[in-house]
């Protein structure tokens, strides 16, 4: 069972001895382009995990860690090479999950097409690519045109690890791919 917290409550004395996890959407925009005559100008990280589940770059906050960001930005290194400072600005929001004793932190974070594009094409060289990490995916931010059903819908129905699909769907209502209320469409739909 997950509660959402927010980012306050989440450090309250009743959750000070359970483990952490900070996660991030990292995303740009694009020029706006056609896909199969659809317009599509957002770009979004994802990555396939071994055990088959997508997730985002992220991971558990190690006790020597400063703060959630300082463990989200060394995961960050550690994953993806990259230097990249998450802050409280980025938090969008936290779960805790109180069977497996866990707070699921969520930060998105906007970069520029250049950085965003040369992290996603150095991929195979993401240190733990091959075992941990098969590739990282770009979440298709539309409804195709000219079938509804395919795109974003299709794409929640993959399988997420954790909460990882309601935090994608938050992530994208932040970064304006879609509005609230078509995401709570889109994902009414992904469940038939
Ligand atoms: P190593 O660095 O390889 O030791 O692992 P990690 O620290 O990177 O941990 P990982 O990213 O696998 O995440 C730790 C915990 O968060 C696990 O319980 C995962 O199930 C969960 N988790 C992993 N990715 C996501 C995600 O994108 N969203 C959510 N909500 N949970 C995730
Ligand atoms: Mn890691
Ligand atoms: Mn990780
Ligand atoms: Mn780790
Ligand atoms: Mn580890
Ligand atoms: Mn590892």
């Amino acid at each position: 069972m997950l509660k959402e917290l927010s980012y306050s409550e989440s450090f309250a004395p009743e959750y000070s001895s359970l483990t952490r996890a900070a996660h991030l959407m990292l995303h740009s925009r694009l020029p706006e382009r056609q896909v199969f005559g659809t317009p599509s100008q957002h770009a979004v990280l994802m990555g396939l995990r071994f055990d088959g589940c997508l997730g985002f770059i992220g991971g558990l906050i190690d006790a020597d860690d400063a703060s959630v960001e300082a463990g989200l930005a060394r995961e960050i290194r550690e994953e993806i090479g990259a230097e990249l400072a998450p802050t409280k600005e980025h938090f969008l929001c936290a779960h805790v999950n109180l069977d497996s004793g866990i707070v699921l932190y969520f930060y998105t974070m906007s970069v520029p097409q250049e950085l965003f594009c040369s992290i996603e094409k150095a991929a195979a060289a993401w240190h733990d690519h091959g075992h941990e990490t098969l590739g990282c995916v770009r979440v298709p931010c539309y409804r195709l045109a000219s079938n509804p059903m395919l795109g974003i819908v299709a794409f929640m129905r993959h399988n997420f690890v954790g909460n990882a699909r309601q935090q994608l769907a938050a992530g994208l209502v932040r970064a304006e791919a879609f509005t609230a209320e078509e995401m709570r469409q889109i994902l009414l739909d992904a469940e038939h």
